[in-house]
């Protein structure tokens, strides 16, 4: 089948692309010691998961114990939760870790004694990773305005818990205006993770896991000492933000929207069948932040996109079911029945909205991939 067959819009993985990602990933957290946990949520494909590991990867990170509860039916044997699970969970969390090494973070000490309590009646031992706010303000004890110290001291002492070490995720990268900024947070990051850990030793608190990660502070993160850990996602697919934000060229993004030409109102605005339930709203973010709600890609074939995303075609505006892009050269001819592909502003909201992915090469589609985990939001 070619890509050409296919009804639009479909969302198309480039696999050489794909493996490239995951190979180069893998090779250079090896290269530098570090140990390569992929956040699934991005491509949400037991599949996808099982070429990661099979490169190298010591197991993979989900957001929800549902996205859990597919990979570890799909044999997925060590799963972390960077996520605050609740105890709320602690029946559905109790039968994952009898498929899966599993572990989870804790930022709170109420929600710690808990799940210690849970562990401690049912004869287990949970392993927990404290996670540190590095500066992005989600989650995660901030050392800077508690005593981290003495936090770490209490979740060692609770009898359920095996606390493992400490976690983090720079997501403040996303918003960084400069590579310098960049570089700046994932200095700050390992740094911060590392002062914690040495008071930790001062009280006879060993922290042996330090867990980073991020696509965007991929880079800078590599050189950085004590880490043991990183877990990038979006590296898999990158996207639009990614090529924005210097972490991955076009040539790079394996994850494309194929979108069709379906109305031409005027000279300069075309329209496509791919809206906002496809291309999502998510915006691009990055050191010079895109307009518009993807990149077009008027060749078909996958050639290295930088030579074909088409800067004169801006996505301006979605609805639901459309696509309106504006051509800033006030012609093209593009005209209804043609296809297109975009490179979304972000790959993970992307594959989360479709049931399945096509793997093509070329303009062969290879084959067709479920994203299983998709939709698991609890
Ligand atoms: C806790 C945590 N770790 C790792 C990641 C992966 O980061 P990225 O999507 O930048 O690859 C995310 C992404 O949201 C995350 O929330």
């Amino acid at each position: 089948m070619q890509i050409t067959d296919l009804p639009t819009p479909q969302v198309l993985v480039d696999r050489p692309r794909l493996l490239r990602n995951i190979a180069r990933q893998q090779e250079a957290a090896t290269r530098h010691g570090l140990r390569l946990r992929p956040h699934a949520k991005t491509h949400k494909s037991p599949a996808i998961a099982a070429w990661q590991i099979g490169r190298g990867a010591v197991g993979i990170c989900c957001a929800k114990l549902g996205e859990a509860e597919i990979f570890a039916d799909a044999g997925v044997t060590d799963i972390r939760l960077p996520y605050p699970v609740n105890p709320a969970n602690a029946p559905r969390l109790l039968a994952l870790m009898d498929r899966a090494a599993v572990s989870i973070i804790v930022d709170h000490l109420d929600v710690a004694r808990a799940w210690s309590d849970v562990m401690r009646r049912a004869g287990r031992r949970l392993d927990v990773l404290i996670k540190v706010d590095v500066g992005f303000h989600r989650c995660g004890i901030d050392p800077r305005r508690i005593d981290a110290r003495a936090f770490v001291r209490a979740i060692a002492a609770m009898p359920g818990l095996n606390l493992r070490g400490l976690l983090s995720h720079a997501g403040q990268g996303y918003h960084a205006a400069s590579e310098a900024e960049l570089k700046q947070i994932a200095d700050d990051e390992a740094a911060l993770l590392g002062e914690v850990k040495a008071q930790a030793a001062q009280d006879g608190v060993a922290l042996d896991e330090i867990s980073v990660g991020s696509t965007p502070t991929f880079r800078y993160t590599l050189g950085q000492p004590g880490l043991t850990e990183i877990r990038p996602g979006n590296y898999v697919y990158y996207d639009r933000t990614q090529v924005a934000l210097g972490a991955a060229t076009p040539d790079d993004c394996a994850l494309t929207v194929l979108a069709m030409v379906v109305s031409k109102p005027a000279p300069d605005r075309i329209i496509l069948d791919s809206g906002s339930k496809t291309l999502t709203t998510d915006g691009a973010r990055g050191i010079d932040t895109p307009a518009g709600h993807g990149a077009i890609i008027t060749d078909l074939v996958p050639t290295p996109a930088s030579a074909v995303v088409d800067p004169s075609l801006v996505i301006e505006r979605l609805s639901e079911e459309h696509a309106v892009v504006r051509v800033t050269s006030g012609t093209t001819p593009l005209q209804p029945g043609d296809r297109v592909r975009v490179i979304p502003n972000h790959s993970c909201v992307v594959s989360n909205l479709v049931d399945r992915i096509h793997l093509v090469d070329g303009p062969a589609v290879l084959d067709t991939l479920p994203v299983a985990a998709r939709g698991k939001i609890f």
